[in-house]
């Protein structure tokens, strides 16, 4: 396993801090947030639809600039440089549909490159067979690896969302809603794949969810949201029926009871 962290040994993987953001005409969505993750960690963010969850990752990517507040990697505040630190799983994927999935793939490391490189689909020999190594870590054929994004299923498409989420060899994996355009099948293959393929090189997950059984199945502490509050912050054995309701806002506990065999 690579040393993720060698600017400051034995801090949080990931550390917010008194975070604030609000939209433009919109709602404040985040107001003094603050959270640590600790390096490893697979954190399931559980939370209803609204509640705030790509808000939040979104602000840890750095795709959303917070009003205030700080976030730091392994004690180094967010800078774009540190971004590559960082890998992102997109619910619809973030393919894009004419390149091959190898391209896709390699297009996690268009940051650490010139343009031109990008452009024109020129990517270092290392970064190829890099590419084709996670392809078929997260069982991808050749086939496959040559195939326009557009001609793979959904689940194939979030194999190779997560193969480029890990080709920067990141310290954390941000996911949001992996799972979310997937059957129940494709969900539990994505879910172990992530929860795997990030222990093997001991990077930590900060992961969203809505489906209450999954974060119960993958999750080593999961941080309940309503609101943009955190209203639960624990393993899923500590996680009762009340503290449910309280993160879905309901009332009738029978709709949770449906909501845990769903
Ligand atoms: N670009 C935006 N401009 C204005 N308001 C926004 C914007 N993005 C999100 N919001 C608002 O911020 C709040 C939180 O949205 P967010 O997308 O973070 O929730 P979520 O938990 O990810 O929901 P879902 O489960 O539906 O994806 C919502 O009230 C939403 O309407
Ligand atoms: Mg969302």
């Amino acid at each position: 396993m690579t040393d993720k962290n060698p600017q400051a040994p034995g801090a949080p993987a990931l550390e917010l801090s008194g975070v604030l953001k609000s939209y433009k005409n919109g709602p404040v969505v985040l107001e003094d947030f603050s959270l640590n993750i600790a390096p490893g960690c697979f954190c399931v963010v559980l939370g209803s639809s609204g509640s705030g969850k790509s808000t939040l990752l979104k602000c840890i990517a750095g795709l959303t600039e917070p009003d205030a507040g700080d976030i730091r990697l392994h004690g180094t505040s967010l800078t774009r440089k540190r971004l590559r630190s960082v890998g992102m799983v997109h619910q619809d994927f973030g393919l894009s549909d004419r390149l091959t999935a190898a391209q896709n793939v390699m297009s996690g490391m268009a940051a650490t490159l010139s343009a031109w490189r990008v452009a024109l689909q020129l990517y270092p020999g290392q970064i190829q067979r890099q590419a084709c190594a996670l392809l078929s870590r997260v069982g991808l054929s050749e086939d496959h690896a040559n195939r326009r994004a557009s001609q793979l299923s959904g689940g194939q498409k979030q194999r190779v969302g997560i193969a480029r989420a890990l080709i920067s060899d990141p310290s954390l994996i941000l996911a949001d809603e992996p799972v979310a355009s997937l059957d129940p099948k494709s969900s539990v293959e994505i879910m172990t794949l992530l929860k795997n393929a990030a222990q093997e090189r001991g990077a930590a997950v900060l992961c969203s969810l809505h489906q209450i059984d999954l974060a119960r199945k993958y999750a080593d502490r999961i941080i309940g949201l309503s609101h943009g509050a955190i209203v639960f912050d624990g393993p899923p054995a500590a996680l009762t029926r009340e503290e449910m309701q309280a993160i879905f806002d309901m009332d009738d506990s029978s709709t949770i009871i449906h909501m845990e065999v769903a």
